[in-house]
């Protein structure tokens, strides 16, 4: 090969790598740099399932159709025999991000909010832009919410109280008899918003799902997302079980109207068995290796059932952050007030290999090399 064909090889297969979906998605531009493994927002690069796929792509022709006729009916049906609930007791959103917006402008708009801190800020990042107070309580020294303290901070006329179960960004869950109580406790008081976007993953045994208690009496609603066991993060699907009055309100306040694609493929994914457990099986495999590697390495992990390990690196989350993205990963952004630890999400089998590999190089405290890329902030909740 000549010296111009081998320039122009390795031109082409450059541009091909940051032409990569990763790259594009992290922004690099295409004159320069590295891509990134993105393993920085909670998403899985696995789905959507073939199911899913399969349904969309049936679906494009519908695209003139709005969705919240008989597609989201059906979702919705879909939804309801999967919960073991009625459909009146149902709320899609797009993503379960819409439902925590359509939470705090229903019931926190300059009231009051309790969560645990820190935790996923969605909720009480929107209440605070429309007059809420938030009542953040420290996580416990397990990194795990304090049931005692959340309830002592939460007086009558409080608006609601958030609790995320699995926590992002720690991972950490409450025994299921001890949130159960908590919920029980304050939902004679205020609305109890359960968020278990990474119910999912959780080792069997370490907590439950509250959602019967959202299929009762008591004004607990719970949270569900399309974005993390099936992969569809892009596609903007969640839904929130809960009592016909608080559901029905919740539905009045929609924010934005379903898509066609999310709507077809979230139907067609709760059906399919197989992508499930393998999305399932592939995250608490790679979870157990990566926090193996960790705690091998000296670093501090929290006992986490998400799609993510939440590891103490022994310096602060951007110096980490820089660290890492030199060599060749991009992990979460800081979550204060825990500073020197870092969230870094589980990707395919092979990011995971690679991210072992990084993790070890970092421990070596070996060069890494220049990123000339610029990256995007950060998404304002991840
Ligand atoms: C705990 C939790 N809840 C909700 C969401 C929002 O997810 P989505 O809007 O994609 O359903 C996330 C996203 O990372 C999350 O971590």
């Amino acid at each position: 090969m000549s010296r111009i064909d081998r320039r122009q090889a390795l031109a082409l297969a450059l541009g091909a790598a940051l032409a990569s979906p990763r790259a594009k998605a992290l922004n690099i531009p295409a004159s320069g740099g590295a891509a990134l493994i993105p393993l920085n927002y909670n998403e899985n690069p696995l789905g959507p399932g073939p199911k899913a796929r399969e349904a969309m792509i049936a679906s494009l022709g519908d695209g003139w159709r709005y969705a919240d006729g008989d597609p989201l009916q059906r979702l919705i049906a879909a939804i309801a025999a999967h919960e073991k609930v009625a459909p009146e007791r149902i709320a899609v959103g797009s993503g379960s991000g819409e439902l925590l917006h359509i939470l705090a402008l229903g019931w926190a708009t300059r009231g009051s909010v309790t969560c645990a801190w820190p935790t996923f800020g969605q909720l009480m990042g929107f209440a605070e832009k429309l007059g809420a107070t938030v009542r953040r309580v420290p996580l416990d020294a397990r990194l795990r919410h304090d049931a005692a303290a959340i309830d002592a901070a939460t007086p009558t006329g409080t608006s609601l109280v958030y609790l995320c179960n699995p926590n992002n960004p720690t991972g950490t869950v409450l025994p299921a008899a001890e949130l159960r109580e908590l919920c029980l406790t304050l939902a004679a008081r205020t609305l109890v918003v359960v968020d278990e976007a990474y119910m999912d993953f959780v080792e069997p045994g370490a907590t439950e799902s509250m959602v019967d208690l959202a299929r009762g009496g008591a004004d607990v609603v719970v949270l569900r997302t399309f974005s993390k066991l099936h992969g569809m993060a892009g596609l903007r699907v969640g839904y929130a079980i809960g009592r016909p009055d608080t559901i029905e309100r919740m539905r009045s306040l929609e924010l934005v109207s379903p898509n066609m694609p999310g709507v077809v493929a979230a139907t067609a994914s709760l059906g399919d068995e197989a992508f499930i457990a393998r999305s399932r099986d592939s995250v608490m495999a790679d979870r157990f290796r990566v926090t193996a590697a960790c705690r091998g390495l000296g670093m501090q992990c929290s006992d986490s059932h998400g799609n993510f390990v939440f590891v103490r690196t022994g310096m602060s989350a951007t110096a980490f952050r820089d660290r890492m993205r030199g060599l060749g990963i991009e992990v979460g952004r800081p979550f204060p007030p825990l500073t020197d630890w870092s969230r870094i999400s589980l990707g395919r089998p092979e990011d995971n290999k690679a991210l072992i590999a990084a993790l070890r190089a970092f421990k070596a405290g070996g060069p890494t090399r220049k990123v000339a890329a610029t990256l995007p902030e950060a998404r304002v909740w991840s």
